[in-house]
């Protein structure tokens, strides 16, 4: 039985570290990962250059050792210059523009309402090589809350590829079968794959009671759904590379009437993705270190990393919360005991 694993450190091309005092604290916890691909949903949203070199310059400082290496998001608006596109590429550690539908998610009241409007932003990013990073749901009370992924596809993702079909394209935190299958169907279409869409269904939001914490966007789908994500992972596919989609929220804001959408991730990341692996009898060193801290780097035209980390097989609990600035998150499993440690990086 494999007891230690040693990988080249692993990157999370899809996460949300907050503002203020929070940012410390989240910037610690992304740690363990080597590069990191930094979420623009903050108030205000991140829409020029210069906003998303001071966010990164303080992201650097809170880093321990300066080990962490930020890559920022720009979030597509109306206040998004198309100046800004123009200079996008003189800055290596911008890596996408994000495009949230309005009112999808967690801040995207800033977000996009009508598609069409912002045509002439995917032809300019086809030609200079930016990619689109999705947040592919629709905002419809019509349509099922667990269909939206599958709508948005139809309705929007399937004509903006088919219309620019250079544009190099990721599905974020691909949760449905459809999902899954677009991207497998696509020429420049990649997607990330998040530690709980791989672990949980849409059962464990319900069961024993309803839980907050399992609360997400996309919203957690069915068993099918979420073995179809597993296969196409564990069959070692370089589309799909993991994004952690770590979204804190103060207890308060979860465990309350309306509760926010995120699951808290990122310190256990590592090791809750490979649980999945091992789930999943599937503890074959190459296919998770292409999907932890190759493919991903790849798509983005990055260099792997040099460095490596160990994980052994060593029980340790999840703690019941980390501290959040001021106030207090609880993560994903909490209480639970993981019987993988990242030892070293
Ligand atoms: C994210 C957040 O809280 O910022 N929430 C989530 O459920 N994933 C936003 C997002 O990525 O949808
Ligand atoms: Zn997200």
């Amino acid at each position: 039985m494999i007891q230690t694993l040693k990988i080249i450190q692993p990157d999370d091309f899809h996460i949300h570290l907050r503002q203020q005092n929070y940012l410390k604290d989240t910037v610690r916890y992304a740690e363990k990962f080597k590069k990191i691909l930094v979420m623009p949903n903050l108030t205000p949203p991140i829409v020029s250059i210069q906003q998303a070199k001071i966010y990164r310059e303080e992201i650097l400082f809170y880093s321990k050792n300066n080990s962490l290496e930020p890559y920022m998001t720009l979030y597509l608006n109306k206040s998004l210059s198309k100046q800004e596109l123009f200079e996008f590429r003189d800055h290596n550690w911008l890596l996408g523009i994000k495009l949230y539908p309005s009112g999808v998610t967690t801040h995207s009241e800033y977000g996009i309402d009508k598609i069409e409007e912002y045509f002439s932003y995917f032809e300019l990013m086809e030609k200079l090589n930016i990619p689109l990073l999705v947040h592919a749901e629709v905002n419809d009370d019509n349509i099922d809350f667990f269909d939206r992924e599958k709508v948005f596809i139809d309705l929007y993702l399937s004509r903006i590829r088919n219309v620019f079909p250079e544009l190099k394209i990721v599905l974020e935190h691909v949760s449905s079968k459809e999902g899954v299958e677009f991207v497998l169907e696509s020429q420049n279409i990649a997607a990330t794959i998040t530690p709980h869409h791989l672990l949980l269904t849409r059962n464990d939001l319900f069961l024993p009671r309803l839980n907050p914490h399992h609360y997400c966007l996309p919203v957690l789908k069915t068993k099918e759904d979420r073995d179809f994500i597993a296969k196409v992972v564990l069959s070692g596919n370089p589309k799909f590379f993991a994004g952690t989609d770590s979204a804190p929220h103060p207890v308060y804001k979860k465990e309350c009437s309306l509760s926010s959408a995120g699951i808290f991730t990122s310190p256990i990341a590592i090791e809750l993705y490979i649980t999945f692996f091992e789930k999943n009898r599937c503890l074959d060193k190459t296919v998770i270190e292409n999907f932890l801290s190759v493919n991903g780097s790849k798509f983005y035209h990055l260099p792997i990393n040099q460095t490596t980390i160990t994980i052994v097989k060593e029980i340790q609990k999840i703690p019941e919360s980390y501290p959040l600035g001021n106030d207090k998150v609880i993560p994903m499993w909490a209480n639970r005991n993981l019987t993988w440690k990242v030892i070293s990086n």
